[in-house]
């Protein structure tokens, strides 16, 4: 693991939670934590050390005193600190303003260190900086994208794929072993409609060309046959019953309409760069444990009979009823659930088990997991639903996008025709078609995971794929324009080693401290995303730290400094921002570009 000892920092007692080799920001809120209970004997290290927080502009860090609930008037106790206080190589001066101490850091150690943590990181072959090993010897399970075979890829399993993809690097990346599963809606009446559909509408070649879209053609002549004649959906029960009981003649076309719709998306999914080690689906759920879930909720007794189909009361928990079975003995969607959930224990025996799912489907998730918990399974408590708002309005030019690839085909066109308006800076892309996908497909995912999760938003094509503004193709431009850098000032590479450079003009630009504080704070970024689950703070990250940069510009330049230590310092800078902005967009799971 790399760490900060290279800096030679002071020596200072270790905080539980803490890890200077990670985030070297640990040591300097170590030593402001240090001051306040050496000023305070009543508290310890660990209790001043959950007292010092960021601060707001301008500030490096700040202490609420109320928090820490002493006896005595916030003035006196301020005193008490300042009293004390000495600068050091961690911290350079506190200031006292109401019932908050402001802390500053001393500027050349803070840019030093946070810089060779960053370095070191990018240069050994271990792990990413921002990685932390909080997870080690864990597993998660994580399930997302699930769409649904034969209908269509809605904007809702987008967003699941995107927050999803996110929450698996995520966990990765602090040290959980991560196993991602795509649980494939490849089962149910639908299918019954699709088989007695098929006989009339089906065609084996439409189905090798795109199976995704030829099913859902089929589907959709066949729901109309149904709307105008009852005797189809009878008809189409009773398939699905035959595949049920696993009837072979049944079973055999809707095993190749499976097959070659997850090739399909295979290669789409490959495209938004995101991966599935399994593709689970509602097909393959045993009936062992569905039927052991029923029998153990009847022993309960909160099943009752209704006209055949068997019903689950959970209003005792505020969970309405829900239907368990058919009257004709059919699995329904959430008995597959029950079933599935109790499967994947058993074979990855994981520590906690994600499933990123919209939150309409709030009340579903909370049944089955409460039904879980009411057959007394210890790992129930260890499931947990990872829910998002609504996406509004999601059309392409021809309407209502349906699949998958004619969201990323119609992001692509409205971006290659957003860059076409730049005709120098077009002509010099090398592979404009390419180049357009990438950059349409991080603005459709920056949209996606800007806002909280919870929040409905709109899509807006103009928007978000638009060069200005906190967008995507932003964050890509930003990250193009540090990847610049070192093609256009091959003489100053390669660079000294971190201690060798002489850092005195990043340590007097107060733009180039605020963007190497930044990227001390990245791994903080990464841990609390993980407690929330929410991709936005990460975005919003990689949005200051972009505005930090191209304010930066224009005073801390490289290529027309004519000192050359100066222009290597600044160049190690840059360097290190590009490391980490480019850390951030793939942990989004956006593949950060070279060039556009
Ligand atoms: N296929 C479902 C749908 O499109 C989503 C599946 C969510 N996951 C689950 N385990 N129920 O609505």
């Amino acid at each position: 693991m790399a760490s900060s000892s290279s800096t030679n920092l002071p020596p200072l007692p270790q905080v539980p939670g803490t890890d200077p080799s990670i985030c070297v920001l640990d040591s300097f809120r170590t030593s402001i934590a240090k001051r306040i209970s050496d000023a305070f004997p009543s508290l310890t290290l660990e209790q001043a050390y959950s007292g010092v927080d960021y601060g707001k502009k301008g500030v490096d860090f700040t202490v609420a005193l109320p928090r820490f609930r002493l006896p005595g008037k916030v003035d006196e106790l301020a005193k008490q600190v300042i009293s004390k206080f000495q600068p050091d190589d961690y911290v350079s001066s506190v200031t006292h303003d109401k019932a908050f101490l402001h802390f500053q850091l001393t500027t050349p150690t803070l840019i030093r260190s946070i810089l060779t943590q960053v370095h070191d990181f990018t240069h050994s072959s271990t792990s990413e900086y921002g990685a932390n090993t909080l997870g080690k010897g864990k597993k998660l399970v994580i399930e997302y994208s699930s769409p649904n075979i034969a209908k269509s890829f809605h904007v809702g399993h987008l967003r699941s794929t995107i927050i999803g993809a996110f929450l698996a690097n995520l966990y990765k990346t602090c040290g959980w072993e991560v196993v991602s599963v795509n649980y494939l809606g490849d089962w149910g009446t639908q299918f019954g409609m699709i088989a007695h559909g098929f006989e009339k509408y089906g065609s084996q070649e439409e189905l090798q060309k795109d199976a995704i879209k030829h099913l859902y053609q089929v589907y959709v002549k066949v729901s109309a046959d149904a709307a105008a004649d009852p005797s189809v959906k009878v008809d189409a029960a009773k398939w699905f019953k035959r595949m049920e009981d696993g009837e072979e003649e049944a079973l055999k076309n809707w095993r190749v309409w499976r097959e070659l719709s997850v090739k399909k998306y295979e290669e789409e999914y490959e495209r938004l760069n995101v991966k599935f080690d399994v593709y689970l689906g509602e097909s393959m759920v045993g009936k062992e444990w569905q039927d052991k879930a029923l029998e153990k909720l009847e022993e309960m007794g909160l099943i009752s009979d209704a006209k055949g189909a068997k019903l689950v009361d959970l209003e005792k928990w505020k969970l309405g009823k829900a239907v368990l079975r058919k009257a004709d003995g059919t699995s329904i969607y959430l008995t597959r659930d029950i079933g599935g959930a109790i499967e994947r224990y058993e074979k990855y025996k994981f520590d906690k088990m994600i499933y990123v799912v919209a939150s309409q489907q709030d009340l579903h998730l909370a049944q089955f997991f409460k039904i879980l918990n009411l057959m007394e399974f210890p790992w129930a408590k260890d499931l947990e639903h990872v829910n998002y708002g609504l996406v509004l309005g999601m059309s392409t030019r021809k309407g209502t996008a349906v699949f998958l690839d004619e969201i990323i085909r119609e992001a692509t066109g409205v971006m290659h025709e957003q860059m076409k308006k730049n005709e120098e800076k077009y002509n010099a892309v090398e592979d404009p078609e390419s180049v357009s996908q990438e950059i349409g497909i991080t603005g459709i995912k920056i949209q996606d995971m800007a806002a909280k999760r919870i929040n409905n938003y709109t899509f807006n094509w103009d928007r978000m794929l638009s060069f200005e503004g906190d967008t995507g193709p932003y964050l890509q431009y930003a990250h193009v324009r540090l990847s610049s850098i070192s093609r256009k000032n091959p003489n100053l590479l390669p660079l000294p080693a971190p201690s060798q450079l002489d850092i005195s003009t990043l340590t007097t630009s107060a733009q180039a401290r605020e963007i190497v504080f930044l990227l001390g704070t990245y791994p903080d970024v990464v841990k609390t995303a993980l407690k929330t689950h929410e991709p936005s703070g990460v975005v919003t990250f990689a949005f200051r730290l972009s505005h930090a940069i191209s304010s930066a510009w224009e005073t801390v330049v490289v290529k027309n400094e004519e000192d050359e230590e100066k222009a290597k310092a600044r160049m190690w800078m840059y360097l290190c921002a590009r490391d980490v902005l480019g850390a951030a967009m793939r942990l989004l799971s956006i593949t950060p570009l070279e060039r556009m």
